[in-house]
C-alpha cells in the first residue's frame, strides 16, 4: 500500500504529539503546522518521533495564506485539525481569538483543503464542552448547549463547517472527545496542575496548591487512547461523528485525593465553600481555594456514552482513571525529582 500523508494542525500540543507518534508508527509521512512563538518551539518533535517522517511547516490557523501553503506542500490524504485555543477558562478572557482560531480556522482549512483535493479526509477536534450542562450521560444524540466561548466556538465549527461540508459529500467528521490527559498535558489544565504541584509539595518544593471548583465532574481518559480513535474515524468509508469517552466520571476533588494517595501523602478535606481545604497527615494545608480559578460559567457534569464508537469503530480505552493518575504522578516525580537531583550534583 502506498505511504499515506497526514497533516496535523496543533502538532505541538498534547494530542498532536501522541498522534504524530502514532501515525509515524503506522508508516505515515507526517506534516505539522507550527506557529511561531517567542519561546523555543517544540521543534525537537521532528527528531524525537521522526527519522525524517515528521516535517514542520510554519503557519497559523488565523492566516489563510499559510494554511494554503501548508496544504500545497504537504498534499495530505488525511488532515487532523487539532489546533485550538483549548483552555476553557481563558476563552472567557479571549473570546474573539478563541472564535477565530477554533471556528474560523477550521472554515479556512476545510474550504481550501477540499478545493485543493476533494477526496481529502478531515478530522475535527470537537469536544464534550459543546454539551454544556446537558444531562449526563452525553452521547451523539444529546443536545449541544455550550456555556463558554470555547464551547461556542467548537459548536460553530461543527455546525457551520463540519455538517454543511459533509452534506455536500465531502469526508469530514467530528470526534466529540471527553477530557483526556497525560504527562504531556499543559500545566494550566487541572489534572496536570494537580499532579505537578502535589509532587512538588511532597518533595518540599512548594507549600500548597491553590485551585477552583472541586465539585465539577469530568470523564477523564488517556490521550494516547484517544488519538487512536481519531485515526479510526478517518479509516471509515463514510464520515460520521463519534463520542469518545471512558464512561466513568470523577470530581476534581477525587482527582486530588487519588493523586495525594498515590504519592503516599493522604489528605483529609474539611471546611465549606471557598474555605474548604485538604490537609495532609501532619495537618498541613496542601490544597486551598481561590475565587480566581472559578469560571464565569461552569460545565458541572460530563460523563460520556461512547457505545457507538465501541460498536462501530471497535474502539475502547485501555487506561483506567487510577492508571492515569499513576502515570501522571510517576512522570512528574521523574521530571521534578530527577531535575532536582541534577541541580544538587
Ligand atoms: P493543546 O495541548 O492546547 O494544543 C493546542 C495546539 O493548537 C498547540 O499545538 C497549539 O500550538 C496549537 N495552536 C493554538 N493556536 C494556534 C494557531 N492560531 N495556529 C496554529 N496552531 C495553533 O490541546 P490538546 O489537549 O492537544 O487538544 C487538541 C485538540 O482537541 C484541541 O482542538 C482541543 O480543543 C480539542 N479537545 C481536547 C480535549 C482534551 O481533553 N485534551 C478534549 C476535547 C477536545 P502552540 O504550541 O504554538 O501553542
Ligand atoms: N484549569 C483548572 N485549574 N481547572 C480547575 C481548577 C484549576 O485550578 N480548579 C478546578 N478546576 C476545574 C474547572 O473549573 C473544570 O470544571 C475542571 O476543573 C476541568 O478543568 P480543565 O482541566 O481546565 O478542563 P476543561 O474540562 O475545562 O476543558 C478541557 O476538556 C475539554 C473537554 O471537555 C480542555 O482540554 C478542553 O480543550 C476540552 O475541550
Amino acid at each position: 500500500m502506498a505511504t499515506k500523508t497526514a497533516l496535523i494542525t496543533g502538532i505541538t500540543g498534547q494530542d498532536g504529539s501522541y498522534l504524530a507518534e502514532f501515525l509515524v508508527q503506522k508508516g505515515y509521512r507526517v506534516y505539522g503546522l507550527l506557529r511561531r512563538v517567542s519561546t523555543d518551539p517544540f521543534t525537537r518533535i521532528e527528531d524525537l518521533y521522526g527519522n525524517g517522517q515528521i516535517k514542520l511547516i510554519y503557519g497559523n490557523m488565523r492566516d489563510e495564506e499559510t494554511i494554503k501553503n501548508a496544504l500545497k506542500i504537504s498534499k495530505p490524504d488525511e488532515i487532523y485539525n487539532l489546533a485550538a485555543q483549548s483552555h476553557v477558562g481563558i476563552s472567557f478572557t479571549c473570546p474573539d481569538e478563541t472564535m477565530d482560531i477554533n471556528y474560523r480556522g477550521l472554515e479556512r482549512l476545510a474550504t481550501e483543503a477540499f478545493k485543493q483535493n476533494p477526496k481529502v479526509k478531515i478530522y475535527q477536534a470537537s469536544t464534550s464542552e459543546m454539551y454544556g450542562n446537558t444531562k449526563p450521560p452525553q452521547s451523539e444524540k444529546s443536545k449541544f448547549a455550550p456555556v463558554s466561548p470555547y464551547g461556542e466556538s467548537k459548536l460553530l465549527a461543527h455546525e457551520k463547517v463540519v455538517v454543511p461540508f459533509r452534506k455536500k459529500g465531502f469526508f469530514i467528521c467530528s470526534g466529540v472527545l471527553f477530557n483526556h490527559e497525560s504527562p504531556r498535558r499543559g500545566k494550566h489544565f487541572v489534572t496536570r496542575k494537580v499532579s505537578h504541584s502535589l509532587v512538588k509539595v511532597k518533595f518540599g518544593l512548594q507549600d500548597m496548591v491553590t485551585m477552583g471548583n472541586l465539585d465539577a465532574k469530568r470523564d477523564w481518559g488517556f490521550a494516547g487512547d484517544y488519538v487512536r480513535a481519531m485515526w479510526m474515524m478517518l479509516q471509515r468509508k463514510t464520515p460520521e461523528d463519534f463520542v469518545i469517552a471512558t464512561g466513568e466520571s470523577h470530581t476534581v476533588r477525587e482527582f486530588v485525593t487519588e493523586t495525594a494517595k498515590y504519592l503516599g501523602m493522604p489528605v483529609k478535606w474539611s471546611g465549606k465553600g471557598l474555605s474548604e481545604v485538604a490537609k495532609d497527615e501532619k495537618g498541613r494545608v496542601v490544597v486551598k481555594l481561590d475565587k480566581k480559578y472559578y469560571r464565569l460559567n461552569e460545565v458541572n457534569n460530563l460523563l460520556g456514552d461512547s457505545k457507538k464508537a465501541r460498536t462501530k469503530l471497535g474502539w475502547k480505552p485501555q487506561i483506567t482513571f487510577k492508571d492515569l493518575v499513576k502515570m501522571m504522578v510517576e512522570a512528574d516525580v521523574k521530571l521534578i525529582v530527577g531535575s532536582n537531583e541534577h541541580k544538587d550534583d
